[in-house]
């Protein structure tokens, strides 16, 4: 999981052999990379997941794509943001990590085909990118002030053999949106290159602040990713779903093809297709808890750097996650395993996400805001010290 830039054995072992160790120790630990939602304090109505008792899904009725009604209540969530989706252009998945694996199918072929993934982001692109044999290539996005796609650095990466771009927006976890132009700036590329764009909006239900447009239409073939495991923060219930996008002649020969692979799995239970309309309308409740939750840490953090200038909170745009910029007198590993074995608080550091330098640590804004109050006060402490 970690960072090319950390030797295998190194960084990770110590991490993980650290994270062990303390709890060996039995001492309570302020887990401030918490990202499951179903375990920090959310109240999860009791009668939420009674939609997947539904008797509708005693008759298997295999669909490729997913039940109609299903797909239709995705349109209409899409339309909740204001997005104009179209319901045959909806594809239903297991999870988003299943939709990547789809597409990558769909995409490449595992014989040196390659897509673009940004740095900064998500470690389990590696692993998604590996198990489909698809080699992945960074590009970078670099902190001015905001975080800015480097379009010196998608051109450098792209090769022969990219056959897509991925781009994460809100990204985790630098909590950075791609703005209209950025995302234009890769649509064009890949529009001219005969590439797809595949754009992760899993976390464009928490935005900090303003919401960059991303127009319904594209120049290229476009896959945007979405599910319940964010926007309802219901990861255990295994619903994403994939919206295609683009020019006509390209929409239809990828799902014409996307059918195929997703014929050959199935993999999305009929209970959770039944459910979908019910389980998507109540999980409103759950996803207005989570953003007050984001808002809360988030003015909680940046009261703290406040009164502890040596930290810099970087601005969020939306996501479950921000970034602090610390002195760089240690390393992100001594510093992530000093505050562990001193302060019983556990945060991620920034080489887990690729970042090009240090020192920067990444918490998540999901715990509980007392608790995330008194470890991002052990982290002040220990960056100011
Ligand atoms: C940016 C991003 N995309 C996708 C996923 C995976 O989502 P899912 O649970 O739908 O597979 C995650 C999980 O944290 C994520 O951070």
């Amino acid at each position: 999981m970690f960072s090319s830039r950390v030797p295998a054995d190194l960084g990770l072992n110590r991490l993980s052999a650290a994270v062990q160790a303390h709890c060996a120790t039995g001492r309570r630990l302020i887990d401030l990379t918490a990202t499951n939602p179903t375990i920090v304090g959310i109240h999860y109505p009791t009668d939420l997941l009674t939609p997947l008792a539904d008797r509708g899904a005693v008759t298997y009725r295999p669909e490729p794509f997913g039940l109609i009604a299903a797909r239709e209540a995705v349109v209409a969530d899409y339309a909740r943001r204001g997005i104009s989706v179209a319901v045959d252009r909806v594809v239903l998945t297991a999870s988003t990590s299943e939709a990547y694996s789809l597409l990558f199918k769909l995409l490449c072929a595992p014989s040196g085909d390659d897509v673009l993934t940004p740095a900064p982001s998500y470690p389990l692109f590696d692993h998604l990118t590996k198990l489909d044999g698809v080699a992945s290539r960074p590009y970078a996005l670099e902190y001015h002030g905001r975080w800015e796609l480097d379009e010196l650095s998608v051109d450098a990466a792209w090769t022969r053999q990219t056959r897509g771009v991925l781009a994460v927006t809100p990204n985790n976890p630098t909590g950075s949106m791609l703005s209209s132009a950025e995302l234009d700036a890769l649509s064009s590329r890949c529009a001219a290159r005969a590439a797809a764009l595949i754009v992760d909006e899993v976390f464009a239900d928490y935005p900090l602040g303003d919401v960059p447009a991303f127009g319904s239409s594209s120049k290229a073939l476009t896959f945007r990713l979405g599910g319940l495991s964010k926007s309802a923060g219901l990861p255990q219930v295994k619903l994403g779903w994939i919206a295609v996008n683009g020019p006509d002649d390209l929409v239809r020969a990828a799902l014409d093809r996307l059918e195929l692979v997703c014929d050959t799995y199935l993999s999305v239970g009929t209970p959770v297709q039944v459910a979908a309309p019910a389980l998507i309308e109540r999980g409103a409740r759950v996803r207005e808890q989570i953003q007050q939750r984001i808002r809360t840490n988030y003015d909680i953090l940046c009261a703290q750097a406040v009164a502890n200038p040596s930290v810099q909170v970087l601005p969020v745009d939306g996501g479950w996650s921000a970034v602090l910029r610390v002195p760089s007198r240690h390393s992100e590993e001594d510093t992530v395993v000093s505050l562990l074995e001193t302060r019983d608080t556990l945060v991620h550091p920034g080489f887990f996400f690729d970042f090009p330098s240090e020192a920067f640590l990444v918490v998540s804004l999901l715990p509980e805001s007392v608790e995330f109050a008194e470890g991002v006060a052990h982290v002040m402490e220990l960056a100011s010290g």
